[in-house]
Parts: structure tokens; sequence; C-alpha cells
């Protein structure tokens, strides 16, 4: 809980941070603004099927796994157990930050108990897509979803399995076994030799054996010391495994709850819950999106808003602010605050339209249904807002900003019923005005 007041924020504070749509709604950015006032940054589920990019003047940063608090130095960056690490990722990321002079030993920690994506996960990914053919989830190709169904069948391998040479290849036998039958007779795939594997796995254990540790315990010591820590969301609550559009989901839980199951801490631990939602929605792969435009209508928002995947390139789709979904992620992550972000995209817009319920077998309905055949059928109920049609940027204060702008931001508060603390409009660091500081 929090106790001490400082000049910088209040000591021993734990926020978490999630995205309240389908993901990319500016969380690194907002991660790399708070950061500022936390002394640990945790990464709590997903993998590197997240991208979450930073602009610091003209430097464009799109970290993966390692939490985006690595850019201020002398935070501690925690990869928890919740999340699945690609050893080969991490390694290049952690080489592509050391070569702008943005990593230091000291400051990584991977928890032991994190699963690893092995390479049979990503060959099976993408063999399952194959073969799901149109029904294709259109999932980032990175192994995700098959090594939590890994762990989730209790024949995971941990981060920790590289530091016990002997454990490690135990269990890579045992699961060879299984998943060369597997994606030979299922996929016609090639299968794998256990010696390839092994040499390439404990090359990358001598790498980042250093950084793996208990670090509930790290976490845990933390809070009681009063230091601040910020819980770094990835994906976002519609692509949750319970709560999202299922089957059109992500592998993991990406609600705030998962912050507490994928560190190592407890949910009393937890003080304040900050969503994050663009000014309007996006969504990449497939799965229903009920305020999806058409291409010609979308064209606007993905050419100003950049919306092209950090992870994957692929176009963004995109559609107006949904009040309905975000509402129900306001609901399911407890939310205390949201943070609007790419607000400015919207500056040549004449009007604005908002979904404030969907219409449904002839009823307006305002609670989010995730079944596909639901979603599919439901026409969004729209409310028209006039635009502000000048330039949001630069704006350091609330009342800076174009009075429709204003409205516009006051309007989604009172319909998500959610007090929002943050407006960004801008993609660089200092292009965000603060309401209110999650930290305070
Ligand atoms: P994340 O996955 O939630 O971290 O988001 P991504 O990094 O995948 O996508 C968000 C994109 O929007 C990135 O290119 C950011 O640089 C950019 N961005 C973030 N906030 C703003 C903003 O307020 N305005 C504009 N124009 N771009 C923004
Ligand atoms: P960030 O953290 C947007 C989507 C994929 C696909 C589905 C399943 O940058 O917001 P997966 O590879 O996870 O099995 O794919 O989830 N997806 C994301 N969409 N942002 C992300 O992360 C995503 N991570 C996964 O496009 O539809
Ligand atoms: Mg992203």
């Amino acid at each position: 809980m929090p106790r001490l007041e400082t000049g910088r924020g209040v000591m021993g504070k734990n926020v978490v941070i999630v995205g309240a749509q389908w993901g990319d709604e500016g969380k690194g950015k907002v991660v790399d603004i708070l950061s500022e006032y936390a002394d640990v940054v945790v990464r709590f589920q997903g993998g590197n099927n997240a991208g979450h990019t930073i602009l610091v003047g003209e430097d464009k940063i799109i970290l993966h796994l390692i939490p985006s608090g690595i850019l201020h130095p002398g935070k501690v960056c925690v990869i928890g157990n919740g999340v699945v690490v690609d050893p080969a990722i991490l390694i290049e990321e952690i080489e592509a930050l050391e070569k702008r002079g943005l990593f230091h030993h000291e400051n990584l920690l991977v928890s032991k108990d994190a699963h690893l994506i092995m390479p049979y996960h990503k060959k099976i990914d993408n063999a399952k897509e194959r073969l799901r053919g149109s029904g294709r989830i259109g999932t980032t190709g990175r192994g995700i979803g098959p090594a939590y169904a890994d762990k989730v069948s209790r024949c995971g391998i941990k981060c920790g399995d590289l530091l016990r040479e002997e454990d490690f290849r135990f269990k890579l036998k045992t699961n060879l076994l299984e998943k060369n039958h597997y994606l030979t007779t299922i996929f016609h795939e090639e299968g794998y030799e256990i010696h390839d594997i092994y040499h390439e796995y404990s090359a990358y254990g001598e790498k980042i054996g250093r950084y793996i540790t208990d670090t509930s315990v790290f976490l845990n010591d933390s809070i009681r010391e009063e230091k601040s820590i910020l819980f770094e969301g990835a994906q976002g609550t519609l692509l949750d495994i319970d709560h999202g559009t299922y089957p059109y989901v992500t592998s993991s839980n990406t609600v705030a709850g998962q912050a507490a199951t994928g560190s190592g801490i407890g949910p009393t631990r937890i003080d304040t819950v900050i969503g994050i939602a663009k000014a309007y929605t996006t969504r990449v792969g497939e799965g229903p999106f009920p305020t999806e435009l058409d291409e010609e209508e979308e064209a606007h928002l993905r050419e100003m808003g950049g919306e092209y995947g950090a992870t994957t390139g692929r176009p963004r789709r995109c559609g107006w602010f949904d009040a309905v979904s975000t509402g129900y992620a306001a609901r399911v992550n407890g939310m205390d605050g949201l943070v609007l972000t790419k607000l400015d995209v919207l500056d040549g817009l004449k009007e604005i339209k908002i979904c404030t319920a969907y219409r449904y077998g002839g009823e307006l309905i305002r609670n989010f249904p995730t079944e596909t055949s639901i979603l599919n059928a439901c026409e969004p109920s729209y409310e028209t807002m006039e635009g502000w049609l000048e330039s949001t940027q630069g704006a350091k204060d609330f009342s800076d900003l174009p009075r429709n702008a204003q409205r516009y931001v006051r309007r989604i508060e009172e319909l998500i019923g959610v007090e929002v603390v943050m407006v960004s409009v801008g993609a660089e660091r200092k292009e965000a005005v603060m309401l209110k500081n999650p930290f305070c």
C-alpha cells in the first residue's frame, strides 16, 4: 500500500497498465512516461507477439520482450513468470539496446519460472494457422499459443531449466518424442534433432543465465522496501484468453488480475489499474470488430495514425471508438483511470463517431458480448460529435486542447464511467497531457 509522500510521487505505489482494446493502444509510450515515477517495471504476460513503440526524439525503439522502462537509466526491468520467452529474441533485444548504450546488465531480471518458446512452438503455430485456412486467427507466428499450451499441459520448459543441463536435456527429449510425431504425421513437417536444439539453447543459456532468478522474491522485497512498481501489460483486454473475443484472442490473460499471477505478488499489493485506449479503435489479425470501417473510410485513420503492426508490419483494421467494448474493459479490469492516446489522429476530421450501444436482434445492448456470431450480427449505434479541425499537438494542459476535443474526451469519460488521467497527442515522449499522475 502507498505510504510516504515524496516529491516524486507516493513511495510504494504499484500501478498496472493494461490495453483496453485489441492491443497497440500505445502502452509502450505510456509506460515510458510513467516509468519516471517507478523503480521497477514488470512484464507479466505475453511474449514477443507484443510490439511496444517508443519515440524519443528521432529515435524509434520497438520493444517486444524487455519492459519499456529500460529506456530510463536505473530502473530494474523484470520479465515475470507469466511471460513466454523466446531467448533468441531476448538476446537480440539486449544487443540492440547495448549498441544504443541503453542497456545495463544489472537492470534486467528474468523469472526462472517463465516458460521458453521452443523452435517447435513456432513451427506448430504456423502449421496450425495454415491448417485453419479461412478460419485462421491471424497469429503473429511467434509460437505464443503452443508455448502456453505446453505450460498448461504441464510439459513446458522453463527459463530456469536452462541453468540445469540435465533437467533441460531430459525435458527436451521427452517433448521431442511427442512433438516430432505431431509435426511429421499431422502437419507433414520435418521434426527436430535433439542435439541441434540442445546446443542452440545451451548457448542462449550461457548468454542469459545471469539474468534468470526468482523474480517473485525480488518483487516482494521491493514492495517491502516501499519501491514503486509499474506493471506493463501486453496485448489488450479484448484479446484476453478468458475475457476476449475467443477464439480470436491471444493465449494469455491480458487483464489486470494477471499482473499478480504473472509476477508472483499478491493482488492485495496492486494499488491502481490504468487502461489505455486509442481515441478510435484498431485490430490486427482476424475476428469480430463491430465498429470496423470499410477500406475507403478507414484510410484516414490508417494513414494519419500510421496503423501498421509494430511486430508483423500488417495493416491494422481501423474503426470508431467503441464505448461498449471499452466499457467492458473497464469492468473486467476494475479500471481506476483511462489514458486516451492518438487524439491527434482525429485532428483533421469534421465529424467523429462514438459507438454507444449495439443493435442486436431488434434490441439495443450495452453489455459487450464476446461470442463471434453475436458480435458479427451486432450493428453499432453511433453518436456523432463535431470535430475540431485544429491541431492538438503541442498541448501541455487539458485547457490547451480545442473545445471540441475536450468535449470528445469528456464524453468518453462519461460513457465509460472512468476518469481520463492522460491524453496523448503525438508519438513523442513529451506529447501528452497528464491530468492525474497514477503514482501520486
Ligand atoms: P503498444 O503495443 O500498445 O505499445 O502500441 P504500439 O507501439 O504497437 O502502437 C502504437 C503506435 O502509436 C506507435 O507507433 C506509437 O509510436 C504511436 N503513438 C502512441 N501514442 C501516440 C499518439 O498519441 N499520437 C500518435 N500520432 N501516435 C502515437
Ligand atoms: P501489443 O502488446 C495487437 C493478436 C494477433 C492475433 C492474436 C493472436 O503490441 O499490443 P498470437 O501471436 O498472440 O497468438 O496472436 O492476437 N496480437 C496482437 N495484436 N497487439 C499485440 O500486442 C498483439 N499480440 C497478439 O494479431 O490476432
Ligand atoms: Mg503493439
